[in-house]
């Protein structure tokens, strides 16, 4: 269990003001100047020897992600950052406690990543359902020019860099890094197909590397505890303090700063103060926010919650937004939902997703109330594995793979309901 000395968002519930000067008290903005002194590069270098990997889902190696960011700005080509504050997984709650509560930090934060790679400004998009974040995220960063700590020799380094918070409109898709820069350019909100990445041709076809809030607010803190200090957290390849949010059938719903690797059974005993029922009453567990696929009870037990845990089980870390089922839980009905969820977010772009996503969610809706044919298990798997791999962006691999995972561990359920064809019953069944 990580211990308090090592967190790094200690206002995280917001006991504390969020304000500059509260901020100043637990230490961000301490000697900015003297940390963008070390250099660019050594900052970078700092960065990739923590072992940082994105915290939007991905797990991209954040340092190595900055490198990619050309050292020389050619004239009329300036470089940009680009935070992705566009939180809108289902589950994932991490940035808007951040922004809520601990906003100084990201703003630190985005003048330090920004600086490192070389960028001219840093645009902060967020979600456009956060209204009083953004009220709280426009005022933070008021005060951040207030007091000289951005804009021009921002905090005193000779160094000019503005931030500027731009508002979404209410769209998932947008969080995908290449749709965000489309709407940030005033376009509508469609991924772009990778390559070029961003690093190439990003914001008004510019240099520009996207992260995520998280990403972005912790980089201060490690260059000032030390690359060692962070990757002395966690394991291999999985390293550092990492937000969960906890929510769904436990005691206590909560956000919490772990470390990486920690145990299923122990975030949820120390923290959500256990699960409903106790631990028998556990059905399964979305490790991820509903773009992974579900975990059955049994396995997830003793897993370690980081990346490569998680992928041995056939799940993934994503944003670490833990949903907790018990066995009240309609656990077809629930896929089904998070089918419905991306049927109704599919920018429409590609036929595989845009056709995909409303078969399975309607295939789906039938294996909820046992209206199919047995054979249409194996051939909505098929429609998966057609749907996975052929889009433009991760939205269609997102929509593939929580059905996989209920046919992988729930298939006895859904031949139970076609078989008795007796509509969705709510009943608690055992994985497989
Ligand atoms: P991705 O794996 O395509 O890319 C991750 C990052 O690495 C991107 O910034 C990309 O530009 C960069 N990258 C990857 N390969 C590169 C290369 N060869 N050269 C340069 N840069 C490279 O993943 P993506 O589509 O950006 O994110 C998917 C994840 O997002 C999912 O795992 C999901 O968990 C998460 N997600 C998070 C949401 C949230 O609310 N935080 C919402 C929806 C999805
Ligand atoms: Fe749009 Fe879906 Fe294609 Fe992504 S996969 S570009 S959301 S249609």
């Amino acid at each position: 269990m990580l211990e308090d000395k090592d967190r790094i968002f200690t206002n995280i519930y917001g006991f504390q003001d969020w304000g500059v000067d509260a901020a100043m008290r637990r230490g961000d903005w301490d000697d900015t100047k003297g940390l963008m002194a070390r250099g660019q590069d050594a900052i970078i270098e700092e960065i990739k020897a923590s072992g940082l990997r994105g915290r939007g889902g991905a797990g991209f190696p954040t340092g190595m992600k900055w490198s990619f960011m050309p050292k020389e700005n050619k004239p009329g080509r300036p470089s940009f950052l680009l935070i992705n504050a566009d939180e809108s997984e289902p589950g994932s709650c991490k940035d808007r406690e951040i922004i809520r509560h601990d906003p100084h930090k990201l703003i630190e934060g985005a003048l330090i990543a920004g600086y490192a790679m070389r960028a001219r400004a840093a645009y902060i998009y967020i979600r456009g359902e956060f209204i009083r974040e953004a009220e709280t995220l426009f005022a933070a960063v008021a005060q951040a020019y207030e007091r000289g700590l951005i804009g021009k020799n921002a905090s005193g380094s000779g160094y000019d860099f503005d931030v500027f918070v731009h508002r979404g409109a209410g769209a998932y898709i947008c969080g995908e890094e290449t749709a965000q820069i489309e709407s940030l350019e005033g376009k509508k909100g469609q991924p772009r197909l990778k390559p070029p990445f961003p690093a190439g041709v990003g914001l008004f076809g510019c240099p520009t590397t996207v992260n995520n809030v998280e990403s972005i607010a912790v980089a201060p803190t490690i260059l000032r505890r030390g690359a060692s200090w962070f990757s002395s957290i966690g394991r291999e390849n999985n390293k550092g303090t990492k937000l969960f949010q906890i929510s769904g059938h436990v005691n206590r719903p909560t956000v919490v700063e772990e470390a990486m690797g920690i145990s299923f059974r122990e975030l949820i005993e120390k923290h959500a103060g256990g699960v409903r029922g106790g631990w028998d009453n556990l059905l399964a567990v979305i490790p991820g926010g509903s773009s992974v696929p579900l975990v059955p009870a049994a396995q997830i037990m003793d897993a370690p919650m980081d990346f490569d845990g998680l992928r041995g089980l056939g799940s993934g870390l994503g944003t670490a937004a833990v949903i907790v089922m018990d066995k009240s839980t309609d656990i077809v009905r629930a896929i089904s939902r998070i089918s419905y969820f991306y049927k109704h977010e599919s920018c429409g772009q590609c036929t595989p997703c845009r056709e995909g996503t409303g078969w399975m969610w309607r295939v789906m809706e039938r294996l909820r109330e046992g209206n199919a044919d047995i054979s249409e298990i194996d051939m909505l798997q098929e429609v998966t594995k057609q749907v996975e791999g052929h889009t433009i962006c991760a939205l269609g691999d997102a929509a593939a793979w929580p059905i996989q995972g209920l046919i992988r561990h729930f298939r006895p359920e859904l031949e139970r309901r076609i078989n008795e064809r007796n509509g969705a019953a709510p009943l608690a069944v055992a994985a497989e």
